[in-house]
């Protein structure tokens, strides 16, 4: 479906600040839906010397009554003697009003106000609704109909949409959230029954009717703010027992000067709450990983207190290289620790898991380079725990075998691909037998290595020579499957 700026544009060949006013209508005129219990309809025009067929730049439905419409209408290009009030609107320059049947026993009630824009028309808003049944409506439906006769005026005044508006980030509140209408010296006029239980929240209890805005404590300078600027103004109140209170003020304006204001309230305490408990939950995750990490810190100091006390060489190794991996898990949680998601983008913990390998090389004699290449994308933090202790594994047997004599140079290549990760560790070493299986593997490294790939995470791992040259290649890989989270995108959502 073709977007307002794009009907625009292609069908009235309006420019760009043309557009862009209609845009800031389309964006402020569920409000004027709301007060006129009607759909609202927006054309434009094929420009002078064509058919001037008009053509539909977007549709507004009330959420205060029901529609007329329940088909997706915009886009529709209408011959003008199909719709003789817009075209009257456009050449008569002023807002007309009429009754249309439609089938036998429906007629429409359509006001055509033209929208302007430094004096020139450039489009038409029409308000449509079922021919009202002849009875007076309530207090608040007069209201609200002659609230939109004066932002009717002021659309064809060129004086809405404001300029400079504030937005809220949010969904801007609607009529029934709830709506007060204060008269230029600042005193409410009328407040629906919703404003009134909201200012109840705050403290207000009586005598809404008369009072003065600035009193309710919603935001005091808000009113004189929206007065002098002449432009939509928004204001948040949060009160020491958490009431929160979203109030968006719309100027009414004649000829320049405010004759009064619609202010929209609406209750957010609930929202800001849930704001707050969601942020408090984030925090709770990191702080979690955090105390993991320093727990296995712990973990560590104390086997390395233990090794000190150790007379035998091969029992001192051995707790050296559970510290080591340990670490490798640390690193881990402590990168969780960083972010609320549960997935890390592992690429960034490579470095961090070779500094824990290189911290064992022991002599400066056979120095050993490492290289990172490649992007692993995002791993989810149990998976992402699980390859770094693996990775480590690979490191530690480079560093440890593939050098007696002397250094060299260790990549770590990563590659994410759409069937799953590969993780690959080429050292220029020693290498290993020709027919060297890692299922024959007895050490702990790759013991370690073996059941967590193939049992833990479904892959796959193999230790081949490097094709014709010297070294060793060690592949990890990992199927997509297991690269998802619980939260992970593949899942259906539903
Ligand atoms: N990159 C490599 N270059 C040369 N040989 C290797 C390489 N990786 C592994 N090997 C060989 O495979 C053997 C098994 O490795 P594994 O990690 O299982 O045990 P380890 O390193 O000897 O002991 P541990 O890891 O338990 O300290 C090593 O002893 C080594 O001979
Ligand atoms: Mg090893």
């Amino acid at each position: 479906m073709a977007t307002l700026p794009e009907l625009a544009r292609g069908h009235a060949a309006l420019d760009e600040a043309r557009v862009e006013h209609l845009q800031d209508l389309a964006r402020v005129w569920g409000l004027l839906a709301d007060l006129s219990f009607a759909d609202l309809l927006l054309y434009a025009r094929k420009p002078a010397g064509s058919d001037r067929t008009l053509v539909l730049l977007g549709h507004m439905r009330p959420t205060t009554g029901t529609t007329l419409y329940r088909a997706a209408l915009v886009g529709q290009v209408f011959e003008p003697r199909r719709r003789p009030l817009i075209v009257e609107a456009f050449e008569a320059d002023e807002a007309v009003e009429g009754i249309v049947d439609v089938g036998s026993d429906r007629s429409v009630h359509v006001t055509a106000v033209p929208v302007r824009r430094h004096g020139e028309t450039i489009a038409v808003l029409a308000r449509e609704r079922l021919q009202p049944a002849d009875r007076p409506g309530s207090e608040q439906e007069r209201t609200y109909l002659t609230v939109f006769d004066r932002f009717a005026r002021m659309l064809e005044r060129g004086e809405f949409p404001y300029h400079d508006e504030e937005r809220l980030r949010h969904r801007t509140p609607r009529v029934g959230d709830g709506l007060l209408l204060v008269d230029a010296d600042g005193r409410i006029e009328f407040a629906s029954p919703n404003a009134v239980s909201t200012l109840h929240r705050i403290g207000v209890t009586r005598g809404v009717t008369g009072a003065r805005f600035d009193d309710t404590g919603l935001g005091s300078s808000m009113l004189r703010s929206a007065f002098a600027r002449r432009t939509a103004v928004i204001d948040e109140m949060e009160r020491p027992d958490e009431v929160a209170v979203v109030s968006h003020c719309f100027p009414l304006l004649d000829g320049g000067t405010a004759t009064g204001a619609i202010v929209l309230v609406r209750d957010v305490t609930e929202l800001r709450r849930r704001d707050r408990q969601l942020v408090s939950k984030d925090a709770t995750i990191r702080e979690i990983h955090h105390r993991v990490k320093n727990n296995l810190q712990t973990i560590s100091s104390l086997l390395r207190l233990q090794a000190r006390r150790l007379s035998s060489d091969e029992a001192r190794a051995a707790l050296g290289e559970s510290v080591r991996r340990i670490a490798a898990i640390s690193v881990v949680h402590e990168t969780l620790a960083q972010s609320a998601e549960d997935d890390l983008a592992f690429t960034e913990i490579v470095r961090p898991l070779v500094r824990v390998v290189e911290e064992s090389v022991s002599s400066p004699l056979r120095p050993v380079s490492f290289t990172v290449e490649g992007d692993a994308g995002a791993v989810p933090g149990q998976v992402s725990t699980t390859m770094a202790v693996v990775l480590t594994e690979l490191l530690q047997n480079a560093v440890d075998h593939a050098f007696p004599v002397e250094g060299g140079t260790v990549r770590i290549q990563l590659d994410r691909r759409t069937d799953g990760l590969s993780v690959r560790v080429v050292d220029d070493g020693v290498g290993i037998s020709e027919g060297f299986d890692v299922a024959d593997a007895t050490g702990l490294g790759l013991t370690i290595v073996r059941t967590s790939v193939e049992g833990e995470l479904g892959g796959r791992i193999r230790l081949v020579p490097v094709e014709g040259g010297s070294g060793t290649v060690a592949e990890v890989w990992v199927p997509s499957s297991r690269l998802v989270g619980p939260w992970g995108d593949s899942r259906d959502p539903l």
